[in-house]
């Protein structure tokens, strides 16, 4: 019994870090919510875990979103509005999005 205090607060900060990385990330963080759950109902069928960070990765630019819009605009992304929390999400997966890099 000892041991649970501590662990349990381990647990919990981890759980606020997860927290804070997935959805508390500033005023983008119900786009990016509406992007992933498109993508997990849309794209993963084809293009499962990391097999789209890779395919992605070849149009991502967070400096000029227009190449992906673009491609999305005719693959399984019609709604612009859509397509802008689906590439918000996108974004959040690429590496140099990782705030602690
Ligand atoms: C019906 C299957 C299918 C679905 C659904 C699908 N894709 Fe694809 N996608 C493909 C195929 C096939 C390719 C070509 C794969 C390759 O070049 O390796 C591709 C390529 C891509 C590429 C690479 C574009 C490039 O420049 O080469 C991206 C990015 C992409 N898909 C994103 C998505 C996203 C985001 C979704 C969901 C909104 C999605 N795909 C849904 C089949 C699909």
């Amino acid at each position: 019994m000892k041991l649970l205090a501590p662990s349990l607060a381990i647990v919990g900060a981890l759980a606020a870090w997860a927290g804070v990385q997935l959805f508390g990330s500033g005023p983008d963080a119900e786009a990016v919510a509406r992007g992933r759950a498109h993508v997990e109902k849309t794209c993963v069928g084809c293009h499962p875990g990391s097999q789209l960070d890779v395919v992605a990765a070849r149009r991502l630019d967070p400096a000029d979103r227009d190449p992906m819009d673009r491609f999305l605009a005719g693959h399984h992304v019609a709604d612009p509005a859509l397509r802008a929390d689906v590439i918000a999400y996108l974004e959040t997966r690429l590496p140099a999005a990782d705030p602690e890099s």
